[in-house]
């Protein structure tokens, strides 16, 4: 058991940012990503008790799709969290970043450390969300779970029409790459004035972090906290789900 599962240090708190506001185009017709059902219970409402089930997490902050924020606030209401943690629901923008920064701004003053985590990535287990916040309470200012390739990453000339053979430009080397997921962890401070100073397009929070010269650190990541992106993916969630239930009966 992680120390982060035994104890809270008095003074520091932890709270869980996720945006949800993508429309999830590469899953098909339907509605926003987040709220599809995964075994008849939203994905985001998966993602959040996945952020709940860390007793370090006091608060958690959904940043809900364009019209959304009654729906996902009703939600909430109606799969109760732990006692020990709160919810809040914001509106989230029109990118991923504005999103996350939106989620920020309705933050109270008193968490020094914010987990990031996709509603995208429904069964994220506790031990890695956990493992996250011990390695910022341990001094790292931007933790990212992650784990190995298992295919060979080649770097390409993206072809004009979709489909049309792409030409290899090089291929990189798999021992040295990682495949990111969340939840990513964060120094309060350091995430805040990296939405204050990057304006690129990024694709993770870490790389904001990274682009003001501080140090990234990966910590382990787990192969259940794979993100639900094309149809496929949610047979894997739900086989998953299923697989839970027969281990302990989730
Ligand atoms: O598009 P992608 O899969 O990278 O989105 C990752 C997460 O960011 C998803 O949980 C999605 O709902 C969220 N997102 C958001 N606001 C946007 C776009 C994406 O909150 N405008």
């Amino acid at each position: 058991m992680s120390d982060v599962s035994r104890s809270s240090p008095a003074g520091i708190r932890t709270a869980a940012v996720i945006p949800a506001a993508g429309r999830g185009v590469r899953l098909g017709p339907g509605a926003p990503k987040a709220l599809r059902a995964l075994n008849g219970t939203p994905m985001l409402i998966h993602a959040v008790h996945a952020m709940a089930a860390s007793r370090a997490v006091s608060l958690v902050v959904v940043v809900a799709p364009p019209g959304g924020a009654a729906e996902v606030k009703s939600l909430l209401d109606a799969h109760a969290l732990p006692e020990r943690t709160d919810f809040l629901v914001v509106p989230g923008g029109d990118s991923r970043q504005e999103s996350v920064k939106l989620g920020l701004d309705a933050l109270p003053p008193d968490y020094d450390i914010v987990l990031v985590h996709d509603a995208a990535r429904p069964l994220v287990p506790v031990d890695t969300v956990d493992a996250v916040i011990e390695a910022v309470r341990g001094g790292a200012v931007a933790v990212v779970p992650a784990l190995p390739l298992a295919d060979t990453v080649k770097q390409v000339e993206p072809a004009a029409t979709p489909g049309e053979p792409e030409p290899v430009v090089a291929t990189l080397e798999r021992a040295l790459l990682r495949a990111v997921q969340t939840p990513q962890g964060f120094d309060r401070a350091t995430l805040i004035r990296a939405h204050e100073t990057v304006t690129d397009n990024v694709t993770d929070d870490a790389s904001m972090v990274e682009q003001l010269g501080l140090t990234v650190v990966v910590v382990p990541g787990h192969e259940e906290a794979f993100k639900v992106t094309r149809p496929l993916d949610l047979v894997l969630a739900e086989a998953v789900l299923a697989r839970r239930r027969l281990n302990d009966g989730f």
